[in-house]
């Protein structure tokens, strides 16, 4: 069976049980973020290993199971856990559950993460808005011959394609806008994606600091890269979970990381619960 129709194989799969719902929107949680999914009622839960082909997540801190229903009003199809790079997955693994979605029709995705901090007036607990990436993964999951039945949206599924706006200006805007409304401000940042799974030596961080990156984490940038290729708009937010290596005078761990999600994940639920009707109504007026 080709990667392809893996894809369309889980997306039948998972189209049957999700019934009369039509999803427009995904939302992919980070680590320790997990919990935002209980902003969405009127469920339907499916763990990830009863969908065929989908890959599962070995990592604490990520359920691994799809929550679909309504936010606020509006559907949408949440992923509770990801699977990364570093568990040993091929990027095409990495991919397959955005692929998915985009088979199934998504229109956006809103992908969040727990990163480190490299800006210095990050504060830990902090949402950053992703306004732009760097890719120092050392690979690309779009390498290879080029699949153009992904592309599901017009224009979209090319070889070569345009990444000057890879998170939409419009969502962004919106994302803003709601953070005000929630008493908050949304800075904008650069995420520079590594490999992991080890997090980064103090020299690194000062590297990425000089090559423009305000964030750092393990994640995120292969996701953007197919939802881009498949023409879905994206919305990228990080939890600062922690400040870099070498910017707080103790060690990295998975259990900081996740701890600072916990404590952040009510505020990212509320966010996101006021943004879904606000993308929704971008979505309808933007066919
Ligand atoms: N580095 C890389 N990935 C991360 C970090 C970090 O400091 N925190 C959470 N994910």
């Amino acid at each position: 069976m080709t990667y392809y129709d893996q894809v369309a194989d889980a997306a039948a799969s998972l189209d049957c049980r999700l019934g009369s719902l039509a999803p427009a929107i995904g939302v992919v949680l980070g680590s320790g973020l997990g919990a935002v999914a209980d902003a969405v009622s009127a469920t339907v839960v499916i763990p990830y290993a009863d969908i065929p082909h989908f890959p599962q997540s070995t990592v604490e801190g990520h359920s691994g199971r799809i929550v679909c229903g309504m936010l606020a009003g509006v559907p949408v199809i949440v992923m509770q856990g990801r699977v990364h790079y570093y568990e040993g997955y091929t990027p095409l693994q990495v991919t397959f559950p955005i692929r998915v979605l985009g088979a199934l029709g998504l229109r956006a995705v809103v992908l969040t993460n727990a990163a480190g901090g490299i800006a210095e007036n990050y504060r830990v607990g902090q949402l950053v808005l992703l306004g732009d990436h760097i890719n120092m993964m050392g690979w690309n999951p779009l390498l290879g011959p080029n699949e153009p039945r992904f592309g599901f949206r017009p224009g979209s599924g090319l070889r070569f394609f345009d990444m000057t706006e890879a998170y939409s200006k419009p969502l962004r805007a919106l994302a803003r806008q709601t953070a005000e409304e929630e008493g908050f401000t949304l800075e904008e940042g650069v995420y520079l994606a590594t490999a992991g799974p080890s997090f980064e030596t103090p020299a690194e961080v000062r590297a990425f600091r000089a090559l423009g990156a305000t964030l750092v984490g393990m994640s995120t940038v292969p996701e953007t890269l197919v939802a881009r290729h498949m023409g879905i708009e994206v919305l990228g937010i990080s939890c600062v979970t922690n400040l870099a290596a070498g910017l707080s005078p103790t060690p990295l761990s998975h259990q900081e990381v996740t701890e600072t999600g916990r404590q952040v994940e009510s505020r990212l639920a509320a966010l996101l619960q006021r943004l879904a009707p606000k993308i929704a109504a971008h979505l309808e007026a933007n066919p």
